[in-house]
Order: C-alpha cells, then sequence, then structure tokens
C-alpha cells in the first residue's frame, strides 16, 4: 500500500467502540468531567494527581514557566525509585510480583517488591563503591535481563542520572551517546539471547569505550562460557561485586523534582542523536498518572508491555510508570516468533496477562502469521490493550480487537514520543468511544491543536501540524548540552507551543488522527531514526560518494529504508555491493537502521539550488507516479532510477 492509499483509507474510517458498561463501572477514570476540570485549571489537575507520589518535601508551586523551560513542583524533593520500589515494601504489595521476568531461553525469574527492593539496594551500595554519585552518567547497555531495571532503580535510588542504549545498537552508537553523556560507568552483560542466537554485547562495549572516560565496566553474566568473554583491566563482574556488597538497606537520595533522572537519545533531523533530558518529579507524575488513567492499573491486573526497556517505552511503561503504580509487570527478553510464533501468546496465558501493550508493527506481524498462534492458547484474562510507536492502521486495530481482544478489550492507542515522557494523546478506556486508527483525544491536562504554517487553527475536518499548547510535566526539560538545539527543533517553528514534528488531521468530532513524520525522521517498527544518520553512515564506505536516504511505506515495518547512493568514480554497482552497504550501516548504526533496498544512481536528483528531491526519491520507492518535477536540475537523473525500480519489482 502507498502512502496515499494508507492515508485515503484513515481519513475514509467511520465505525466507533465505546467502552462496555463492565469496563466502565470499573475504570480509574470514570467521571467525564475530568477533561473539562483538568482543561480549565491544568496546574491544579497535575497538582492533585502529583498527590499519588510520595514525597520527602512536599512542593509548594506547581508551574514556573520562562518558554521554552518549564519546572515543575520545583521546591518538592522525592526519590524515583523510592516511589517505584520502596514505599510498596512498606505495605501490603511487600510481596506482590513487581516484576515476572521471561527469559528467551525459557527460563524465568519473579522478583517481588521486596525482593527486588533489595537487590537495587545491593546494586546502589555497588554503584557507590565503584565511585558513582549523584549527577554522575551511567550507560547502560544490556539485554532485556532483571539486571537491566536494577541497574536503573540502583541509578535512580543513589541520584546518579542513567543513559540506556539499547543492546541492539552498534559500539559506534554506543560510543557517541558514552561520550555526549560523558558517562563514567557502563554497566554491559557478557551477551544476550536473541532468537535462539547469543548477541556479543561485550564486544561492542569493549570498543566503545576505548577514549572514552568510563572508568569500570560492570559485565553482568547473562549467557557465562559460550559467550567467550574476554575480560579486560576495567572490567569488574556484576555478580562478584554483589556478593561482596552490604545487604544494609540504601537511604534514597533526596532529589530535586528538577534534578535530571534520566537522558535517553533519539534521533533527530542531523546525524547527531538528541540527548533527551526528563527530571524525577515531572516525569514521574506523568508515568504514574497515565498508568493510572490511560492503562486503568489495578492491583489485581498482570501487565505486559512488549517493548524494549532500551526505548521510552520500557523506561515508562515497563519500569517506572507500572512500579510506580505498584503494579504486576512483565518482561520477555527474547524475539516474539522463538521458538515459535505463539511466544507472546503463550507468556499471557502462563502469567495470565491482564494489559497487553505493543506496537501496530507486531499486530501486522501477527496478522502475517495468522490467528492460530492466539487460538492456541486461553488469552481470555486479557481486559485492555495498547497500540504505540506509530500510527495504527485501522486493518491492524480491528485485527487486534477480534483477535486478541476478542471483541471485548477496550483499545488505547497512545500517542506519545521520547519528548513528551508519557501518553498525551490516548483515549481514557472508561470514558472515550474509540475509532480504529484514531489515538483519539489528548489526555486530560494535556493541550493539543493541529495548526497550519503560521499557527493558526485548522479547525475540524483539515490538517496541519500537531502542536502541544501548554507545558506538562513530563516534557523534556532540554536536549544534553545542546540547549539551543533543544529551542531551536521543538519551539523555533511556534513560539512557547511545543513541535512534535508530526502531520496530523482533526476530524469533524476533534479527534486526531496521526499521520506521520513530517520531518526527515523514519518510523521502522516503531523505531525513530534519522535520515541523516543513514546516509552519514554510508558515506563512511569507501565506496560511496553520496547518499540519500528516506523512509518508504512498508505493509508490516509501516516505513521501511530506502536508501540512494551514488558510488566514487571508477567503483562499479554490483549485487555484493548492495550486500556490503546494508552490512556496513547495520554495523555502524544497528540492525534496525539496515536499509531494505538500495538503488544506485549517477546523481541524486536535485533542485537547480542543489536540494535533495526527497519527495521524488520516494515516489520512485513506492512504485508512483512521479509528481511535480519542473524544478529538477537534470530530469534524466529520475528516468534511469525509475528504471531500475521497474527492473527490481518485474
Ligand atoms: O511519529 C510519532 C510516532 O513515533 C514518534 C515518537 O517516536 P519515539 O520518540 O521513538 O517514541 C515512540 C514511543 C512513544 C512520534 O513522533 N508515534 C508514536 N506513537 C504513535 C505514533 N504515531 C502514531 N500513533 C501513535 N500511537
Amino acid at each position: 500500500m502507498t502512502e496515499a492509499d494508507r492515508l485515503d483509507t484513515l481519513l475514509k474510517e467511520t465505525r466507533t467502540f465505546m467502552p462496555s458498561q463492565a469496563f466502565k463501572n470499573q475504570a480509574n477514570f470514570a467521571d467525564p468531567a475530568i477533561y473539562e476540570q483538568a482543561a480549565n485549571d491544568p496546574e491544579a489537575y497535575w497538582a492533585a494527581q502529583a498527590e499519588n507520589l510520595t514525597w520527602f518535601t512536599k512542593f509548594t508551586k506547581t508551574l514556573e514557566w520562562n518558554p521554552p523551560h518549564a519546572k515543575w513542583f520545583s521546591d518538592g524533593t522525592l526519590n524515583a525509585t523510592y516511589n517505584a520500589v520502596d514505599r510498596h515494601r512498606e505495605g501490603i504489595r511487600k510481596n506482590k510480583a513487581a516484576i515476572i521476568w521471561e527469559g528467551e531461553p525459557g527460563d524465568s525469574r519473579v522478583l517481588t517488591y521486596d525482593m527486588l527492593g533489595r537487590e537495587v539496594d545491593r546494586a546502589a551500595h555497588m554503584l557507590k563503591s565503584l565511585g558513582v554519585g549523584k549527577g554522575d552518567r551511567v550507560a547502560i547497555y544490556l539485554p532485556m535481563i532483571p539486571e537491566l531495571p536494577i541497574a536503573m532503580l540502583a541509578c535512580a535510588k543513589i541520584g546518579a542520572i542513567h543513559t540506556i542504549v539499547f543492546a541492539g545498537f552498534a559500539s559506534t552508537s554506543l560510543k557517541d551517546r558514552i561520550l555526549d553523556a560523558d558517562a563514567k560507568l557502563l554497566i554491559t552483560a557478557d551477551a544476550g539471547y536473541r532468537r535462539g542466537n547469543i548477541v556479543p554485547l561485550k564486544q561492542n562495549a569493549d570498543e566503545a569505550v576505548e577514549g572514552t572516560n568510563v572508568e569500570h565496566v560492570l559485565v553482568v553474566t547473562r549467557v557465562g562460557e559460550k559467550a567467550n568473554t574476554t575480560w579486560h583491566e576495567k572490567d569488574v563482574s556484576w555478580h562478584d561485586l554483589m556478593a561482596k556488597t552490604p545487604t544494609t538497606p540504601f537511604p534514597a537520595e533526596p532529589m530535586n523534582a528538577e534534578d535530571i533522572l534520566y537522558i535517553l537519545y533519539t534521533s533527530g533531523t542531523t546525524g547527531k542523536p538528541k540527548g533527551i533530558v526528563h527530571t524525577t518529579g515531572g516525569y514521574l507524575v506523568g508515568a504514574n498518572t497515565s498508568m493510572r488513567s490511560v492503562f486503568d492499573i489495578k492491583d489485581s491486573d498482570v501487565y505486559f508491555c512488549t517493548a524494549d526497556i532500551g526505548w521510552v517505552t520500557g523506561h515508562t511503561y515497563i519500569v517506572y510508570g507500572p512500579l510506580s503504580a505498584g503494579a504486576t509487570t512483565v518482561m520477555y527478553e527474547g524475539a516474539p516468533d522463538f521458538p515459535d510464533r505463539d511466544r507472546l501468546f503463550a507468556i499471557i496465558e502462563k502469567y495470565a496477562v491482564t494489559i497487553l501493550y505493543t506496537a501496530p508493527t507486531s499486530i501486522r506481524t501477527f496478522m502475517k502469521w495468522g490467528p492460530s498462534y492466539i487460538d492456541q492458547h486461553d488469552v481470555s484474562t486479557l481486559r485492555l490493550l495498547g497500540s504505540v510507536g506509530e500510527p495504527i492502521n485501522p486493518e491492524a486495530w480491528m485485527w487486534y480487537h477480534v483477535h486478541i481482544g476478542k471483541e471485548h478489550c477496550p483499545i488505547v492507542d497512545t500517542w506519545w514520543q521520547t519528548e513528551t515522557g508519557c501518553a498525551m494523546i490516548a483515549p481514557l478506556p472508561g470514558l472515550m468511544t474509540t475509532k480504529p486508527g484514531s489515538a483519539t483525544r489528548p489526555v486530560p491536562g494535556i493541550s493539543v491543536d493541529v495548526v497550519d504554517e503560521n499557527g493558526v487553527s485548522v479547525g475540524p475536518g483539515n490538517g496541519g501540524y500537531l502542536v502541544i499548547t501548554k507545558p506538562w510535566p513530563s516534557m523534556l526539560r532540554t536536549i544534553w548540552g545542546d540547549d539551543e538545539r533543544f529551542k531551536k527543533t521543538y519551539f523555533g517553528k511556534f513560539e512557547g507551543i511545543y513541535l512534535p514534528g508530526d502531520g496530523a488531521h482533526l476530524d469533524e468530532d476533534n479527534y486526531i488522527w496521526i499521520l506521520g513524520r513530517i520531518d526527515d525522521v523514519i518510523n521502522v517498527s516503531g523505531h525513530r531514526i534519522g535520515t541523516m544518520e543513514v546516509e552519514s553512515a554510508l558515506v563512511e564506505h569507501e565506496s560511496v560518494a553520496e547518499a540519500a536516504v528516506i523512509g518508504r511505506s512498508h505493509d508490516v515495518k509501516g516505513q521501511a529504508i530506502a536508501a540512494f547512493v551514488t558510488l566514487r568514480e571508477g567503483i562499479a554497482s554490483s549485487d555484493e555491493l548492495v550486500k556490503e552497504l546494508k552490512q556496513f550501516v547495520s554495523t555502524k548504526i544497528g540492525a534496525m537502521a539496515r536499509p531494505e533496498e538500495i538503488y544506485f544512481t549517477a546523481e541524486l536528483p536535485k533542485t537547480r539550488s542543489a536540494k535533495i528531491m526527497r519527495r521524488l526519491l520516494r515516489d520512485i520507492a513506492e512504485g508512483r507516479a512521479l509528481g511535480d518535477t519542473t524544478t529538477l536540475a537534470d530530469p534524466s537523473v529520475v528516468e534511469s532510477l525509475k528504471q531500475q525500480y521497474q527492473e527490481k519489482e518485474s
């Protein structure tokens, strides 16, 4: 399906789904007046929600807004780990499962709040013994094993800033992030499991720390002998050191609400990723509130988010959100098709999961595999479903509703970003009528609009730029080390108004339909990748003179990467070179950035002012009739590319 067809289908969608009376009756947020109350006084709404956290010193100021800089609850103090773990150890949840972990090979581990707390305290002592203190940056490059949340919670407990790097990233990407954050400690594992294979993390970590200020590399043993780990001088075994550390409780460091909790890198429109900065109080209020409102979390739930903690979804909705709400959160280490395609449904059955949060790309993969993998299992415990990461097409929404939700689970399609910290546009499942493909309306306390080029509201029935018009507690505070870029990227177009970089359509009922990115960012299987990052990687290859990268629509991944490459003088194109270049990008950035297709071209289509015409490239990659070509400097360039596309298709 081309991009145009996709939009066409989306905007013709008319089906609606009301929450059932049974769901309404039990919903945490059941009074529709909340929307209006929050809209009338968002600060009062957020101050009231903040009462759900435990503060060491109660805040008296809710918001200070000096656009584009916001401070929330700025005279309050608290600790994120105290809120996520320790406070639950003091009450009835002490022996409740906090994390249920399922390893890919079939091993599993349950950590109650008390057990988790003990592990975190030991890890906190361990970090201290390695000289890590408040404000220091700790890079974490771990697979989805329990030590990952334990490490992040230990950082938060002592006031260190964690920066987690998704374990699928290559060593260069890891190194860039370590350098940018100036981390003094790296926590990694010998290796990880993925689809039955062993992924050598330690090797990447070794390459990444060279020439950085990392003093120690703390190594978790996940795989053991088969990982063939080489130990270096800086390396310290997590397990050995844990065994030596005291088992005494570690007192939570009182943090100012505006102290940094973490930095998480995400792709932007330049080759350099942005270190998104989240602070403690506001972020936690956003994570905790949305857990209760959007995910309707209850003590009786078993909640399963299939994301990786290396992305923001995992930060907020595997760790800080569910744990701060005292919930049971399931984390799975591996691939959804290992050992077979029913793995996620087997996990749902095994742990009697009640809430499932996943991505449209996974749903489309399940569609392709067919419902038989679901039907092998009892998934009747599910009561609520969530979607995140990219626009969900109505067909996938309906399939999710029918085959996984068995037509009785509300679906919360949650639009948000690394920068927003928590879900911004999403239905409250007991209150909102949903429409397949629409994230519906902003959650209470969030003000969103769709505007034109001049910042004027387009009104119902029209499309434009999605904007967030008022500050919110879990908004990013800045870009680490680059406040100018923060101001320019997010607040440069419309003053005092946050620009997420997505296009949206507003329908007659004021429902929002997210149309996708409007900048040079691609969304591949819910992973955000900057076209410039891939281009920079490609031109580092000795055969490449110039490269242009675009996202083309893809039935399963949402978007796929197509690269247009001009080779250096005297280099001939070949199938081998295509393979080599794809692998090169994979090694430079990570497997998720591997181009789906590479087209060779003597020249890239450019305007007379030398701007690459990406729109034309997109038309070519999607096999469409070409749009306006009048500004093209050399029309023959496009002809030869079109021919290549047709040859590939035939
Ligand atoms: O384009 C939007 C898309 O993902 C982008 C944010 O990516 P990232 O920071 O990696 O965070 C992903 C998980 C929150 C957005 O700018 N996106 C995310 N959720 C949705 C979405 N697009 C449409 N519908 C969604 N529910």
